[in-house]
Formats: structure tokens, C-alpha cells, sequence
């Protein structure tokens, strides 16, 4: 076959982002843009924001037959479906969570099976763990019992990723992803939010008052090294992916207490205090540390950024 026909054959990448004015969504539609040219993505969303750049669609993820109008009106063969309610805003309705997370994702790898999509990619987390999952050094495969229902929609979710790869071969990929900081948007509704809050109340009133307790390890990842890892992920060769539920994905752990101090070493006058809420018992559930090498080993994972060269990128970025 010569190259031209090998192109001819595979037609251009035409993307899909549910969920892409959240937190991931909104850089991670940016980046695929510049990738694969601004009209390949097609953001969509329940929300429009003052920020939103075209082509956008409104979408209600629960809604499956304005999605399926959406992928043939678009023509739509790769879909990155980051549309879900997070672990602390999870809990306040469970089974809307559960809907809204696990439902939208079947909807989505249905209609990808039916179109017969390149690719799909799902991101999954660190809540999948629970409080029988070894904390420290947590391996590709623990036992899973996640405290939030945010946790058990990913975990099963994550079951129907390698289920829809097993029986219909649909290409799905996924990350486990930790905390994810950045500075072009904000979370909203997560546990690890706070690792993104702190740096807005350093800069702007140069105190922080935290959901969790100081020593609180968790596992976290700036946006750079998440949208790296979700490229380079969704580009390998699928006979390299060897994890059909969902990759573990590390960079670096720390507690509130650390990233005080690592913050103080650029605003010294910076000082924390500590008022645990529930989301404290969440983060207890978790991994304070993961071992990511089956992803370093299948597609040549590896971070950029530690908590030093986080936080001052971060700093620099905010000022
Ligand atoms: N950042 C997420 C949360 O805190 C974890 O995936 O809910």
C-alpha cells in the first residue's frame, strides 16, 4: 500500500470533547486544536462560558439523541469524553452522579461502537481507590472499593471501557488521573481542589483556609504533564496499550502543608490554616502514591513537572 492510500483510507480526525468547558475540557480542547486544526474539535458542553470558542454545541451528555445528531451532523469518529460531577459535588446527589457519569459514558461508547470511531478516550482517577487499596506505591491492579459514588461510576466505568474493547474492539483508552492543577481553569466540585484554590487565595489575599488536614498525601499533577499524558496516550499505537480499563498516572504526592511552604518560597508572607470538612475523609479513602510504571513502560510515560517547578510555573502564570 502506498502511503497516499494509506491516507486516503483513514480519514482526518474529526473530535469530539464532552464536557470541554470543565477543568480538562478547556485546555485539553485548546491543545487538540492546535494539534488537529481549530474546526476538528468540536467542543461541546451543558454550559457555555464567556471563554467558549467556536465550533461549540450545547449538550446535555444525558440527552442521546441530540449526541447521536451531533456525531452524524459533525461527522465525528474520535470522541473525548471528559463530561462527569466530581467527587465532593458528587455526594450531595448520588444517583444524579451516577447517571449523569456512568450513563453518559455508555451512551458515548454505544454510539462509538455504532459509528465504528477511531478512538475514545475516558478519563478515570484516583477515587476508583478505597480503603481496601494499598495507599502507598498503589499497583496497576488493587482492590478497588471507592467511598464516592464519583469513585464507583469511574471504577465501573472504567470495567465498561475494557468490556466495549473485548467484545466489539472499540479503541478505548484511559488514565487514572490524580489531582490535576492548573492555571487556565478552575475545578469545580473535587477534593483536590484545593491544590488549585490555594495558589488564587496566595496571590490575592495571602492566606488559605483548607478543606483537608495538613498531612494529607495525595497524588497530583500539573495540567501540562495531564494533557501530555492524554496525547501521547491517545497516539500510540494500539498494540502498545496493553491497559483497556484505565491507566494509573503519576507525577508527584504532597499534603497541604508542603505546597504552603513550597508556595512561601515565592511569597513568604503566605500562611495557611487548616478546617477539615468531609472532603477530608474522601482524600483519606485515596492513594497517597502511585506506581505508574505499567504506563511508563507501554507508551514511554514520564512527567516534566515536579512540585518546585509546579508552583513556580503556576506563580508566574497567576501573577
Ligand atoms: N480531582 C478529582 C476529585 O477531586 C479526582 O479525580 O474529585
Amino acid at each position: 500500500m502506498t502511503n497516499q492510500s494509506k491516507h486516503i483510507m483513514k480519514p482526518e480526525p474529526k473530535i469530539l470533547v464532552t464536557g470541554a468547558n470543565g477543568q480538562i475540557g478547556r485546555v485539553l480542547t485548546e491543545e487538540l486544536r492546535i494539534k488537529y486544526g481549530t474546526n476538528a474539535v468540536l467542543a461541546t458542553d451543558i454550559t457555555k462560558l464567556s471563554v467558549t470558542v467556536e465550533p461549540f454545541e450545547f449538550l446535555d451528555i444525558l440527552n442521546v439523541q441530540r449526541l447521536r445528531e451531533i456525531i452524524i451532523d459533525h461527522g465525528i469518529n474520535q470522541i473525548y469524553h471528559l463530561a462527569a460531577i466530581l467527587s465532593a459535588n458528587g455526594e450531595w446527589n448520588p444517583l444524579k452522579t451516577w447517571n449523569i457519569n456512568l450513563n453518559g459514558l455508555l451512551s458515548v461508547l454505544d454510539l462509538a461502537r455504532e459509528f465504528n470511531m477511531q478512538k475514545v478516550f475516558f478519563p478515570s482517577t484516583i477515587a476508583v481507590f478505597g480503603t481496601t487499596t494499598p495507599r502507598i506505591n498503589t499497583a496497576q491492579d488493587v482492590p478497588l472499593l471507592p467511598s464516592t459514588v464519583y469513585g464507583i461510576s469511574k471504577a465501573t466505568g472504567e470495567l465498561w471501557c475494557n468490556y466495549y474493547f473485548k467484545r466489539y474492539g472499540l479503541d478505548v483508552r484511559s488514565l487514572r488521573y490524580p489531582g490535576i492543577i492548573g492555571w487556565q481553569s478552575l475545578p469545580a466540585g473535587g477534593t483536590t481542589d484545593y491544590a488549585v484554590e490555594i495558589f488564587h487565595a496566595a496571590l490575592k489575599d495571602k492566606q488559605y483556609t483548607c478543606f483537608l488536614k495538613e498531612d494529607t498525601r495525595l497524588p497530583m499533577m500539573y495540567m501540562d504533564d495531564a494533557i501530555k499524558a492524554t496525547i501521547d496516550l491517545m497516539e500510540v499505537p494500539s498494540e502498545h496499550i496493553s491497559i483497556r480499563y484505565s491507566y494509573n498516572l503519576a507525577a508527584m504526592s504532597f499534603t497541604p502543608a508542603e505546597i504552603a511552604a513550597e508556595i512561601q518560597n515565592h511569597i513568604p508572607e503566605f500562611s495557611i490554616s487548616y478546617d477539615p470538612d468531609f472532603r477530608q475523609d474522601i482524600a483519606a479513602s485515596w492513594s497517597e502514591t502511585i506506581d505508574d510504571s505499567v504506563a511508563r513502560k507501554d507508551w514511554n510515560w514520564a512527567p516534566n513537572y515536579d512540585l518546585a517547578s509546579m508552583t513556580k510555573d503556576m506563580l508566574d502564570h497567576l501573577k
